[in-house]
Formats: C-alpha cells, structure tokens, sequence
C-alpha cells in the first residue's frame, strides 16, 4: 500500500491506496474554502498553518494501515511553497518513522492519474489541464515523458471562474457556482469576445475575456439577478468557447488517440458535454475523472505513485525538493 500526502493549495488530503487493486482504502480531506473565502483567494500563509493544524488529525485515521505501508508519496511541485513543505515535513517524518521511501509526485501528474483511478493507466495521452492555478495542453508518453504543448499567458481558467464570481458576489472559489447560475441565464446575451481568435499561437488567455465581463458590470450598475445569471452564462460560453477553439486546433493536427479533461474546471458539465463532442470529432477518445476527484485530493497522487513505485523513482526524505513553477521533464 502507498500512503499520499497533498497539500499544494488549499486541500489538506492524505489517502492509501492498494498497488494490486487500485482500491483506495483510506481517504481523508479538509478544504479550506471557507476559510480563504472573505479575501477572495488563497492566502498562502493561511494555507500552510491550516495544512499544519489538519493532516496530523487527517493522518489519525490512517494509522491502522501503517504496518502495510511501503512508501509515501507526497506531492512536491509545483504550488504554493509554504503549502507544499506542510506535506513534504509529513512525509520526511512518515518516511523515517516507518522507515519507507518517499515518491515525491508532480502535482499535474497526479491530475493526469485520477483519469486512471479504476483502471489501467493508458498512454500516450494528451490531457486539458483546467484548474485554478493551471490551464494548459500536455502529451504524455508515459509517466516520465511529460510535455508542454500550450499554456496560458495570464490566468488560469479557474482562476478567472473565481474572478467572475467574486465580481458577481459568489464567494471564493466560484467556479462550482458560475455554473449554477449559468443554467438559469441566456448566454447570447452578452457577447463578450474570444480571445485569441485570430492568432494561430497554441496558447491560452482570460484576463481580456475577465476585463471585458468587468467593464460590462461596471456600465450596468446595479445587476438584476436574471442579468447576473446572464453575465455568468455569457462569461462560462466565452471561456468555453475559447479554450475549445484551442484544442480543437491541437486534435486536429497531433490527432491523439486519447485525450483527458483534467483539474478542478474538469468538473464543469457544460465543459465536459462540449469536451467530449469535441474529441468524438476527431475519433479521439474522452476520458474524465469521477466527478470527486476533478479537484485536488490524495487519491490522485497516490494512484500515480504506483506508477512512479513500479519505475523505483525513490527519493531520500533529505533529498526532496519542492517548486513552486516547474516544467515537466
Ligand atoms: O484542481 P483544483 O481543485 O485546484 C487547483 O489546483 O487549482 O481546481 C480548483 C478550481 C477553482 O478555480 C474552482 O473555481 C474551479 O476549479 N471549479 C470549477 C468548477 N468546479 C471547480 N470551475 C468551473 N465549473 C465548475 N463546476
Ligand atoms: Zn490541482
């Protein structure tokens, strides 16, 4: 069995997985939404002290599974520093108390495995990575071959869901709630523009897309809530629309033969319908995580670890490094 720390922003997580099974015995998680909500966004300090104060109380029910652990997997890169060295200490401390390697896991791999949570992992695999810190297009050959096709040049597309969200008083994050709203609004309303239409670069862009929605709030004064919901619509179509029109280019040329929709915007089923419509076009098959594990959590990184166990890519407690940004190898 593998036990597996997370805490690269907001979600302390720790679960074990069995390596023959894949059954995941052992899951705990605190999100600390509620906690960063009145500042509108992760407050790295507060992350790392919640960190502290939740996975020893997380890692409690875990303790009946110590003797069969064989390594600990922790999530080291890339995200918010002082969060990471919360589960990197647990796992130097893991590691020499039970005396078991560490696998130290991309974080974006762990997002690529929760594809790969009840089955075996398939590759080559080309994945949408949507979440609130990323939003990029990558290859992956297998689990050590990970590449970088397209990323975003400002924010992420959760990142600007939560913006939006927050211009309309939705609370922190947003992303779940726009959506919500979204049902109830018309879309064609607002016309807010594309970007990057006509700019043939594999890249990604929201922060016009977030300024145009802003500059339409501010002329119109106070929002009606069919308006809101209106806006909330337009903004999710546009952001959508953008992010598909990208990929769209990318299928249709490198053509893979599987594509993952990955991250915490994953869970979006607007997206998802869309994503899939999108893959079937071009006889591309659409893979997507349970809906529970589109988000940040343990079991993601745990599944990866077997992965990275069976390749014996351990690493000393004293070795491991953490990073904020990192490119995949
Ligand atoms: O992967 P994740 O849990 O954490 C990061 O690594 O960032 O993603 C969180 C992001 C937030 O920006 C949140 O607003 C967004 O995912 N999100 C959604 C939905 N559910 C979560 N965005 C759009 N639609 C959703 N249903
Ligand atoms: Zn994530």
């Amino acid at each position: 069995m593998i036990l597996a720390i997370e805490s690269s922003c907001d979600d302390s997580a720790i679960a074990i997985i069995d390596r023959a099974t894949l059954k995941i015995v052992f899951e705990a998680k605190v999100s600390q939404n509620e906690a960063h909500n009145p500042f509108g966004g992760v407050v790295p300090e507060l992350a790392a002290r919640l960190h502290a104060e939740n996975l020893p109380k997380l890692l409690e029910g875990a303790k009946p599974y110590f003797s069969r652990i064989e390594a600990i997997a922790v999530a080291n890169e890339p995200g918010l520093t002082v969060a990471l060295a919360e589960g990197v200490v647990m796992a130097q401390a893991l590691s020499l108390a039970l005396k078991k390697p560490i696998l130290p896991i991309h974080h974006i791999k762990g997002h690529l495995y929760s594809l790969f949570l009840q089955t075996k992992s398939a590759f080559p695999l080309s994945a949408a990575m949507v979440s609130g810190g990323h939003t990029l297009l990558i290859e992956a050959q297998d689990f050590s071959r990970v590449k970088q096709i397209a990323a975003s040049l400002d924010d992420a597309l959760g990142e600007a869901f939560d913006k939006i969200a927050k211009m309309l008083g939705l609370g922190y994050p947003g992303g779940g709630a726009i959506e919500e709203l979204a049902q109830k609004g018309d879309p064609k309303r607002f016309d807010f523009p594309l970007p990057l239409r006509n700019d043939p670069c594999l890249a990604f862009s929201f922060s016009g897309l977030k300024n145009s929605v802003r500059l339409a709030i501010e002329s119109l004064g106070a929002l009606d809530d069919r308006t809101k919901a209106d806006i909330a619509a337009s903004f999710q179509k546009a952001a959508i629309d953008h992010l598909l029109d990208k990929t769209r280019r990318y299928v249709s040329k490198a053509r893979p033969q599987r594509m993952g929709l990955i991250g915490g915007v994953s869970a979006n089923k607007l997206l998802r319908d869309r994503f899939a419509a999108l893959c079937r076009d071009y006889d591309c098959e659409p893979l997507f995580a349970p809906a529970e594990y589109c988000g940040d959590n343990a079991a993601m990184i745990a599944r990866a670890a077997i992965d990275a166990y069976k390749l014996g890519l351990f690493c000393e407690p004293d070795r491991i490094v953490i990073r904020s940004r990192s490119a995949f190898c």
